[in-house]
């Protein structure tokens, strides 16, 4: 299910080993989110200075500040050399090094030496990385006969008790319901950042993986954590990638503005000495808010209706921008007139990543439990997984690594539990309760509408539980969601056709986000601490002794939630404080 990265990966692994293989995908499938992912690929390749997987090891536990599981860190940091040497093999157009090498770049929170300075790490195509590994991994898997259904909208599992036996879609060109038995499943479906009102994501990320699952009674892991990207373009959301910031690139405030092309250090030289506009993305998205909220946001303060500041790239030149960072240019360009070889960029933080999600073991087993019971059958990979890799906080550079390896990972488990699953029989109407729920919209006679409900859940969401929560606006965030989830139930879609329902595809997926917003309010809530990009006003501590711990939300009742814990694995690296 899904055929970005970490699905396509896994399909190409199945087909190397002659399974049959089904994608089946929303979208077509280079139009996937992987595509929008920018700067790079993480990997200690060492082109271009001394790096060592142990480094990246140690940057993306200090990053995940002590969260991420260190037995399944160390494990995407070793593969990760291999892994971007097979992508190479298979053909993705890598910029180069003057020596024919795969060229490298700083990104956020990569540092040499265990935290010394930063390292040139990502690996990267252009600032078109993701878009690269997307369509090389398709071609890959159309020479390998992988067979696709496109525009086929997955939206229930077929379980028999504990067993997975495969999932119910939608297809959506005819409206027709498809059942598709298979022996083992992948979801790797992606995040769900369209939750928020100012976001990254693209207008597909709607949590679809991860709801499926939660209504099934599988727990979400960590679902507190969601990544705030610092640089969004200015009430866009759309990404301004790390690269130009690894290239150079500097935030500046209004009392900064002087020194824009000077190349000087702006604020983030005071606040990460070390690394500066290279912190890691919850460091800098906190620092930007706070200058916004104490009134140096480039118009006055966030109270005054300025909610954003500038990121400079004059001083690097137009050879630079143009090679380097076209696709951005280009957007900046396009999306706000302003030209970043003479003008900074307005950018404010923008939702961009889930950390937690559908919980897994290192093979990509999905798991019943904070106990580690595996659901037979059943795997995720990717953003809709939660390894947990990332932790608190993830590190750029990181996702594109954890789908190829996971992706991967999670294909080979798949070929050993082939060789010893049966083919269940499966046992009355799976897609049953699939027909009841769009025959529901579509002739229920509900007069509540996708276009009402959805922007009141995505502006409660960016205001009471992005950058900073706090027990009062997390607590408005979920009592505004819980009441927008029964209005949902009165949901009616005008249009009844069955040829490309977009308002129908829409109804569903504002039910799939109530899911992921619920989930995401009340487990911020239920953390009582500050820990990476989750940062409570009112704990503004991280504590180690209450809450190094994994948290599982389970589904008890409309409504009603209960939570486990599962510790946290160290291996190396014990938790301290995170300076940069
Ligand atoms: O900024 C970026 O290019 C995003 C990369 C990432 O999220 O890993």
């Amino acid at each position: 299910m899904g055929a970005g990265g970490a699905g396509l990966r896994c399909a190409l692994e199945l087909s190397q080993h002659n399974y049959s293989v089904a994608v089946l995908s929303k979208l077509f499938p280079v139009r996937s989110h992987t595509g929008a992912a920018q700067g790079g690929v993480g990997a200690a390749l060492g082109n271009e200075e001394p790096d060592s997987p142990e480094w990246h090891f140690f940057d993306t536990v200090k990053g995940s500040d002590y969260l991420g599981d260190q037995d399944a860190i160390e494990i995407m940091c070793e593969d990760a050399v291999e892994a971007i040497l097979e992508l190479e093999h298979f053909g993705l157009p890598f910029s180069r090094t003057p020596d024919g090498k795969i060229a490298q770049r700083p990104f956020g929170g990569h540092t040499k030496n265990f935290g010394e300075a930063p390292v040139k790490r990502a690996c990267y195509a252009a600032d078109r990385t993701g878009h690269m590994i997307l369509h090389t991994l398709f071609e890959q898997c159309v020479k390998n006969e992988v067979r696709f259904f496109n525009e086929f909208y997955v939206l229930d599992l077929i379980m028999d008790g504990d067993i997975c036996q495969g999932v119910v879609a939608y297809d959506l060109a005819t409206g027709d319901i498809h059942v598709f038995q298979a022996k083992a499943t992948m979801l790797a479906t992606g995040g769900h950042g369209r939750a928020f009102s100012v976001t990254s994501n693209a207008h597909t990320y709607t949590g679809d993986g991860m709801a499926i699952c939660f209504r099934r009674g599988i727990p979400m892991e960590d679902m507190e954590f969601v990544q705030f990207h610092p640089t969004g373009m200015r009430k866009l959301g759309i990404l301004i990638s790390e690269a130009a910031r690894g290239e150079g690139g500097i935030l500046r405030n209004r009392e900064d503005i002087e020194n824009i092309g000077s190349g000087k250090d702006g604020f983030m030289g005071a606040i990460a000495p070390t690394v500066k506009d290279l912190a890691p993305r919850d460091v800098i998205a906190r620092a930007m808010y706070n200058e916004i909220v104490e009134g140096r946001g480039i118009e006055g303060s966030g109270d005054t209706g300025s909610d954003y500041l500038y990121l400079d790239l004059v001083h690097l030149g137009a050879e630079i921008v143009n090679e380097r960072l076209p696709d951005i240019s280009h957007f900046a360009r396009t999306y706000l007139a302003v030209e970043p070889i003479k003008e900074p960029i307005p950018v404010q933080p923008t939702t961009h990543y889930a950390m937690g999600g559908i919980p897994t073991d290192i093979e990509g087993r999905v798991l019943w439990d904070a106990k580690n019971k595996v659901v037979p059958g059943l795997y995720a990979a990717g953003e809709v997984a939660c390894v947990s890799v990332h932790g608190a906080n993830r590190l750029g550079t990181n996702s594109l690594l954890d789908i190829v390896v996971f992706g991967r990972r999670g294909g080979k488990d798949m070929v050993r539990y082939l060789g010893e699953a049966e083919f269940g029989r499966i046992k009355g109407e799976p897609d049953e309760f699939l027909r009841g729920e769009i025959d529901r919209l579509q002739n229920g006679g509900g007069t509540e509408k996708v276009v009402d409900l959805r922007p009141e859940m995505q502006n409660v969401m960016m205001v009471n539980s992005g950058v900073f929560r706090s027990k009062d606006s997390l607590t408005k965030a979920r009592d505004t969601i819980l009441e927008l989830r029964q209005r949902y139930q009165k949901v009616g879609v005008q249009d009844k056709s069955a040829y490309f329902n977009t308002e129908l595809v829409e109804a569903i997926e504002l039910g799939f986000l109530l899911d992921s917003a619920w989930m995401i309010a009340e487990s911020a809530l239920h953390r009582t601490e500050s820990r990476g990009a989750h940062s409570r006003e009112d704990y503004p501590e991280r504590d180690d002794e209450k809450w190094l711990k994994h948290t599982f939300i389970h589904y008890e009742a409309d409504g009603k939630v209960k939570f486990a814990y599962k510790p946290v694995t160290i291996t190396k690296f014990q938790p301290k404080p995170r300076v940069y």
